[in-house]
């Protein structure tokens, strides 16, 4: 999704804006701009296609000034082109954006009917047009601002210069923006890691602030100019824990840190000893009178959400209920006030998510946000937040995030099956003795990855995959086949393994590969019947399982064995393999695998 970032300081802007442009490339973006305000005006630059396609256009030229703002653009009106790249100027008002203006049609006529023409296919041009209009009438450049404003229906985050002047202005509405606050310098940015090399002080905007940053200084105030206060909060995330550390892409190093990750989302959490597990901040209500859980997401968060029914159900025996947030938030779900609303997101900033959150709250109910980014705005406007302390997620497929979010949804079960009485200390022990497991069963697992390279490899020439699992593990392979589509292109199909005869069947044949997923459970003996049908029919079969099965492996065309586990946390480590199978195909068919084609990191529009 579009990108912002400003830097108001004493610094040459140029170097530090492409630098952050560089660090927010992973959100998904097709072209890219810059702006400086140089000798008494603002100075343009933009490109179709990556930020390094930018940086060579402008490496030799004259950009001097301690001012500016830059874009990274995701197209949603308008084709990727230069024309409709950001910053957008008009007269002497210079503007990027980040959202969509809902209304930008009508207003477009009207200022039209005004005399003013567009040079662009956007919906952001209007925003320049109208705050010239009202400069034109004779307001202030703060205010012109302002009363553009309040004209806008939709989303948006956008920064704002003017010709001649030393003031950067930027507001919020249902987009991210932050404030970073740095030593004789003041940045805006779409989200902390674009700018986390210079500060980690940060302002986490509410909807409806405006920024005004000049002469050095910077207030906030609302849509009517009334001063508002809000807090500067430190986040502890370093710089080179953005960057990639050695390895080729974001995605591989985050697969490689899901050992790391989780320890540290356990850590001050869990108390072995006593069986116990402790959630600070949470003003959970009274638990006992839950009689439904809800649990809302998007993409490999709404996956998570799949395992925590799975185990919520298996354990707490309350009935639980997943919802994909882009279809929750109009489907008017018959909600209880006693029921606890669940969201789950990576980024905090997911516009669906963020849509049902907001309808949860208009009914009264308790909402828990499960979110890995500090001051986001899911985890500031849930009542409660549980974060997964994963670190910052670079590459657009989701990884050490979903490992995470399903170690907090673990906690949780046992968080309130103790609360509830359905859990004793000692059931809670022995879970919790499984999940310190985890990061060294991980760490296992990768030591084994040129194994899944070599099945990458050779298989990487099928143009499409029938991904296999249940119970717990049907949402790892929905998740498994997710990654292999976003990073590879390569279509991949995931379904229950019993679903097989009723449909998949009829696609079985030598062209047809199929990864099941089944540790040795309950339903084992069943999915290798299906195994059986499936090389009746030529297909090929690889088998992650969690313990060498002499029976099968000569007949299927590989096997790789997974630690084993209880049932709750297997998801945590069948995942592992399939990401890296992804992962590996991707790199050696060469995509793009820390930014894939069309997909965008933050889904900040609906
Ligand atoms: C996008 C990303 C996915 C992610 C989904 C939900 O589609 O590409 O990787 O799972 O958004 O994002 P969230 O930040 O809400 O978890």
């Amino acid at each position: 999704m579009c990108g912002i970032v400003g830097y108001h300081g004493r610094e040459g802007a140029r170097d530090i804006l492409i630098d952050a442009l560089r660090r927010l490339e992973y959100r998904g973006y097709d072209s890219a701009g810059i702006a400086i305000s140089q000798d008494g005006s603002v100075k343009i630059a933009r490109k179709q296609g990556k930020v390094s396609d930018l940086w060579n256009a402008i490496c030799n030229e004259n950009f001097e000034g301690s001012m500016g703002l830059a874009h990274t653009r995701w197209a949603t009106h308008g084709v990727p082109s230069e024309r409709n790249a950001h910053p957008h100027k008009v007269g002497d008002i210079t503007v990027v954006h980040n959202g969509i203006i809902e209304n930008y049609l009508e207003l477009k006529e009207s200022l039209k009917q005004d005399g003013r023409t567009f040079v662009s296919d956007t919906d952001t041009e209007v925003i320049p047009h109208l705050i010239v209009n009202y400069l034109d009438k004779g307001s202030d450049f703060e205010e012109a601002v302002r009363l553009a404003l309040k004209r806008l229906k939709g989303s948006y985050a956008i920064g704002v210069m003017r010709d001649g002047s030393d003031t950067m202005i930027a507001a919020k509405k249902e987009s991210p923006l932050l404030v970073g606050v740095g030593k004789d310098e003041f940045m805006i940015a779409s989200d902390a890691p674009a700018i986390i090399n210079r500060t980690n002080s940060f302002i986490f905007l509410e909807d409806n602030d405006i920024v005004i940053i000049t002469n050095g200084e910077m207030r906030i105030t609302d849509f009517d100019g009334a001063a508002v206060n809000r807090e500067i909060k430190t986040v502890q995330w370093t710089g080179a824990m953005a960057e990639k550390g050695g390895y080729r892409h974001f995605m591989l190093k985050e697969i490689f840190e899901q050992p790391r990750a989780l320890t540290e989302t356990l850590i001050g959490r869990i108390r072995e000893e006593e069986g116990d597990v402790v959630f600070e901040d949470l003003n959970l209500p009274d638990v006992s009178k839950i009689r439904k859980i809800w649990m809302v997401a998007c993409g490999t968060s709404y996956h998570a959400c799949l395992i925590g029914k799975n185990m919520f159900e298996a354990n707490l025996r309350i009935p639980v209920e997943t919802d994909i947030a882009s279809e929750f938030r109009y489907r008017d779900p018959i909600l209880d006030k006693d029921d606890l609303v669940i969201l789950v997101s990576q980024s905090g900033e997911t516009a669906d998510t963020i849509a049902a959150m907001k309808e949860v709250k208009k009914k009264g109910l308790y909402t828990l946000a499960i979110c890995n980014v500090l001051g986001s705005t899911l985890s500031r406007d849930s009542h409660g937040v549980i974060y997964t302390h994963a670190g910052p997620e670079i590459g657009v497929a989701s990884t050490k995030a979903f490992t995470t979010q399903i170690s907090v949804f673990f906690m949780l079960m046992l968080y309130l099956g103790k609360l509830r009485g359905v859990l004793d200390g000692d059931d809670v022990r022995r879970h919790l003795t499984e999940l310190k497991k985890l990061p060294h069963h991980i760490t296992a697992i990768l030591k084994s990855s040129a194994a899944i390279e070599e099945i990458a490899q050779a298989n990487m020439h099928y143009g499409h995959f029938l991904y296999l699992g249940r119970g717990i593990n049907f949402p790892t392979v929905l998740e498994g086949a997710l990654k292999l589509k976003e990073i590879s292109y390569i279509h991949a199909e995931a379904y229950a393994a019993g679903e097989m005869k009723h449909g998949p069947i009829a696609l079985i044949d030598e062209n047809m590969p199929i990864v099941v997923v089944s540790p040795k459970d309950q339903t084992y003996k069943k999915t290798c019947s299906n195994i059986e049908e499936v090389i009746t029919r030529r297909g090929k079969v690889f088998l992650f399982t969690d313990s060498f099965d002499h029976d099968m492996a000569p007949k299927v065309n590989a096997v790789f064995v997974i630690p084993e586990t209880i049932y709750e946390l297997q998801p945590i480590l069948s995942i592992v393999p399939l990401q890296l199978m992804a992962y590996y195909m991707a790199n050696h068919l060469g995509t793009d695998v820390d930014q894939p084609r069309n997909l965008a990191k933050s889904v900040t529009v609906e």
